[in-house]
């Protein structure tokens, strides 16, 4: 048996997908599965949502979309972080659709002069990748006069979605529609446009032109603390406890001896640490769950383990039970965000070094 396992109950996968297809109503729904599908393994996720809704997969690198097209997947994908200097053609070979982040880009495609399907990213404000508006007429004319190319529309991503009050999510909807009336001015007809991640489907239908983008929500969790739209927790993270040990009143605990016992108790020692990506920041906030019950993480998280105070011990636990990081009994992966002052998205990608995946296939393969 591993000692520590996250769990991936494609079942939520499925239920989330299908809400997300009604969610972004008439839109195609575009399935975000890069990092390895948010840590829950892409090619199986990817599997489930396209037999549940999703219309086509989107991924970062050329090497993510490789991995889906070896796995047999042979969906629509779309690919947007990659260099000139990589072996682009094998991807455009492997049927991946390429975005266009910078004229440089679509230099290369043009040059190439293989026959690619390509989405053109804008930049409407985030100032990350995407073509600025002084570029888009020129690049948008030098694409519709390569004959070899096929652009299936334009995209860009929302900077502030994940604050619904925050006016850049209008601008950037204005510019992008703006980005659309000049690439049709010059001839392009972009059929397939999108700007939506999470937060913007779910908070913006009037966004969500031809196409969203979805990544975290399908995953099970929302972008926006305290919304509710159903949706259910894909991934959790166990481990096992290895032993359970007296300490006394006053005596300190790991590193720097940071928690000392306030009485006689217990602890319970479990064998994971910063190594396998528990946010060292969530020390001395952490609850973990054990039988139903929760307990404090206490002193310093090391490199291979932490403990957890389990007081007098009066619900009998003992080396060999299981305990939750976060997912049902425990936190939630939002929850321990909050606690180590960062984001569910971070959270839900952290469980990594001795964490051992395991698919529960449930019903819905
Ligand atoms: C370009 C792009 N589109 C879509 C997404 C999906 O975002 P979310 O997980 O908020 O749905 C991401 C993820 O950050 C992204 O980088």
């Amino acid at each position: 048996m591993d000692l520590l396992r996250t769990r991936i109950d494609l079942d939520a996968i499925a239920h989330n997908t299908r809400r997300l297809k009604e969610l972004a109503g008439s839109a195609r729904l575009m399935a975000v599965v890069k990092a390895n599908g948010y840590n829950h393994s892409a090619p199986d996720v990817a599997a489930v949502m396209l037999a549940n809704g999703a219309d086509a997969l989107g991924v970062a690198t050329l090497a993510e979309a490789h991995q889906l097209r070896v796995a047999g997947i042979t969906a629509p994908l779309l690919a947007w972080i990659w260099s000139p200097e990589q072996d682009f053609r094998a991807a455009i070979a492997a049927d991946i659709e390429l975005s266009v982040p910078t004229t440089a880009h679509a230099r290369a495609l043009i040059s190439a002069a293989v026959p690619a399907r390509i989405a053109v990213k804008i930049d409407t404000g985030m100032h990350r990748a995407g073509l600025a508006e002084a570029e888009w007429k020129p690049v948008f004319a030098a694409l519709r006069d390569a004959e070899h190319l096929t652009i299936s529309g334009l995209f860009s991503h929302l900077a502030c979605a994940d604050e619904p009050a925050n006016p850049m999510t209008n601008q950037q909807g204005e510019l992008f529609r703006r980005a659309i009336a000049v690439a049709r001015s010059v001839g392009l007809a972009v059929p397939v446009n999108h700007l939506c991640n999470s937060p913007g489907t779910l908070t913006r239908p009037d966004l969500h032109f031809q196409q969203v983008r979805v990544g975290l929500a399908l995953y099970g969790l929302e972008p926006i603390p305290g919304l509710d739209h159903g949706l259910r927790p894909a991934m959790s993270w166990e481990a096992t406890i290895t032993a359970v040990k007296p300490i006394g009143a006053g005596e300190g605990v790991s590193y720097g001896l940071t928690w000392q016992a306030p009485r006689p108790g217990q602890l319970a020692l479990v064998p994971c640490g910063y190594a396998d990506g528990l946010p060292r920041s969530v020390q001395g906030h952490l609850e973990v769950g054990i039988n139903g019950h929760r307990y404090p993480q206490v002193g310093r998280v090391c490199m291979d383990q932490f403990l957890v105070d389990l007081g007098e011990n009066p619900e009998g636990v003992a080396p060999g039970d299981p305990l939750t990081i976060f997912g049902p009994g425990g936190m939630s992966a939002t929850e321990l965000a909050e606690a180590a002052g960062t984001i569910n998205y971070e959270v839900i990608c952290r469980p990594t070094g001795r964490t051992v995946r395991t698919i529960e296939k449930g019903t819905q393969r």
